[in-house]
């Protein structure tokens, strides 16, 4: 089984996926945000987990247990990781109806249980995060967007911020300086633990809302629910598109 689809607000459920099984799975660092599905998409096995919880109360982002949603997908089989994230634009070229790539992010979380690393292994385990993406996953998924002609920005900076609240427009401008083009709250520690597990991880952001000050337009989270409906759809046929590679 290589690949894993992490799926975050607005992709609650894979539209298409044909559910084989589903895997409660139980990890030394408790239990992943839902039983993991594993099904058949676009004619290929895959795995399905919604980092946001399958129940009625949707886990925000600050309590999400990254550690067991990684370690849960590397125990089911997952060679590889394809997360999607709901975003904010700081980027004026970073629009709805484009999909972004990251290539890379900004840490700027903060009281999660953000690494494996519990002093125990006897190591010290610095791992290289110089490129936080996997170069050959995000060319493939830049190659998919290509083939099939969707719009897409293929770099772009991520910053990944505590939530659940929003930002205010001064930490926008923050980030703006400090190079950011996005801002999403579910990045990290998801990409760092992919990384300490060696397991290969890219990102798919679908902007559903100018950042906090960058429009005149107050955010609301109608338009963002609205807008979703619009971005899942353009993630669908590009994991379409890149399952047919
Ligand atoms: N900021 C941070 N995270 C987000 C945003 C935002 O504006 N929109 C969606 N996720």
């Amino acid at each position: 089984m290589s690949l894993a689809i992490i799926g975050g607000t607005g992709l609650n459920t894979l539209a298409g996926l044909e559910v084989l099984a589903s895997h409660a799975v139980d990890t030394p660092y408790g239990q992943p945000s839902m039983a993991i599905e594993e099904g058949v998409y676009g004619g290929r096995k895959l795995l399905f987990l919604h980092r946001h919880g399958g129940r009625a109360q949707p886990i925000p982002p600050h309590l999400v247990n990254y550690r067991a949603n990684i370690w849960a997908l590397r125990e089911l089989g997952a060679e590889r990781i394809l997360a999607a994230n709901a975003v904010g634009a700081i980027n004026a070229g970073m629009v709805p109806g484009k999909l972004v790539v990251p290539h890379q992010l900004i840490d700027y979380t903060w009281g999660r249980e953000h690494s494996f690393d519990d002093g125990s292994s006897g190591e010290l385990l610095h791992v290289d995060f110089t490129h936080p993406y996997d170069g050959e996953l995000r060319d493939e998924i830049l190659g998919a967007a290509l083939a099939v002609g969707l719009p897409h920005v293929a770099t772009a900076v991520l910053g990944v911020v505590q939530g659940p609240r929003l930002e205010s427009a001064a930490e926008v401008r923050r980030f703006a300086n400090d190079g950011c083009d996005l801002l999403g709250m579910t990045g990290m520690p998801e990409a760092a633990l992919a990384r300490e597990l060696a397991i290969p991880y890219a990102a798919v952001c679908m902007v559903v809302n100018a950042a906090a000050g960058v429009s005149e337009k107050p955010i609301s989270m109608d338009d963002i629910r609205q807008t979703l409906l619009q971005e899942t759809a353009l993630f669908g046929a590009l994991l379409k598109a890149f399952l047919e590679q």
